[in-house]
């Protein structure tokens, strides 16, 4: 048996990260396309390190949850093969104790250099100063997540494994981006049987076999007792 779990901003919301689509439009005040594109950080770096250092300083103050820890649980006891896919950039799969994740979307603890390329671990704030220690460039390190107009991380991996899942279960998103909001119709395709939990259904509810409306920290934990109980 193969199950993919893909996550999204509402199964750390418990956490106290914030969710990305306040009623506004806004995220956190700002627009999506001032902080996170490409042309953005063109225009103005300072702001989108700003933006980005005040996520990182928050996340390293808060912990995973209940659904974080139970889809942790799922990896150690489950027999089957998981394989754990997440458009968030926090770390707090890893941290629950999940061994690998799939990070659709980037990872905030990380930073990558423009010049060099290489990938570091960053717990601090970035600045337009801030050096490169690998090739001692200044002005060319930013977060390593992927902005609207990029080329998100591992689609090719992804792609196989919706392809070859007997189940697919997509918790705390509101499927309205993409290439995310286009798995369950892959693993579909795949014959996979296909689950949603949310707070609210989402944008592609009536694309799922089943949805299930709640909190993440409640339907999580109730729905891996159930696939263990299932062997
Ligand atoms: N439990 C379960 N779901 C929740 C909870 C909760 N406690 N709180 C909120 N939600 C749901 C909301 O109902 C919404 O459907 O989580 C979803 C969050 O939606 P978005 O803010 O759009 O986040 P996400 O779907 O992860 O966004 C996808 O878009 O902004 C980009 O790159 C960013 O990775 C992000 C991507």
């Amino acid at each position: 048996m193969k199950g993919v779990v893909l996550t999204g901003a509402g199964i750390s919301a418990e956490s106290g990260v914030p969710v990305f689509r306040g009623d506004d439009g806004l995220w956190e005040g700002h627009r999506i396309e001032d902080v996170a594109t490409p042309e953005g950080f063109a225009r103005d770096a300072e702001t989108v390190h700003r933006f980005y250092n005040g996520r990182r300083r928050r996340l390293l103050e808060v912990e995973p949850n209940a659904a974080h820890l139970a889809l942790a649980r799922l990896a150690r006891e489950w027999a089957g093969e998981l394989v754990l896919v997440t458009q968030n950039i926090d770390d707090l799969h890893e941290r629950a104790g999940s061994p690998e994740v799939v990070h659709l979307h980037g990872e905030l603890l990380k930073s990558r250099c423009t010049a060099c390329g290489v990938v570091r671990e960053c717990r601090d704030d970035l600045s337009r100063a801030s050096l490169c220690e690998v090739c001692d460039g200044i002005d060319c390190l930013r977060p390593h997540v992927v902005w609207f107009g990029e080329r998100p991380f591992h689609l090719g991996e992804i792609e196989q494994a919706l392809d070859s899942a007997d189940w697919f279960v997509s918790i705390g998103t509101s499927g309205r981006v993409y290439p995310a909001a286009g798995f369950v119709l892959a693993a579909k395709a795949g014959g996979a049987r296909t689950l949603e939990l949310n707070l609210d259904p989402g944008a592609l509810a009536s694309s799922f076999d089943e949805s299930r409306s709640g909190r993440a920290g409640e339907l999580v934990p109730a729905w891996v007792e159930e696939v263990l109980a299932a062997g």
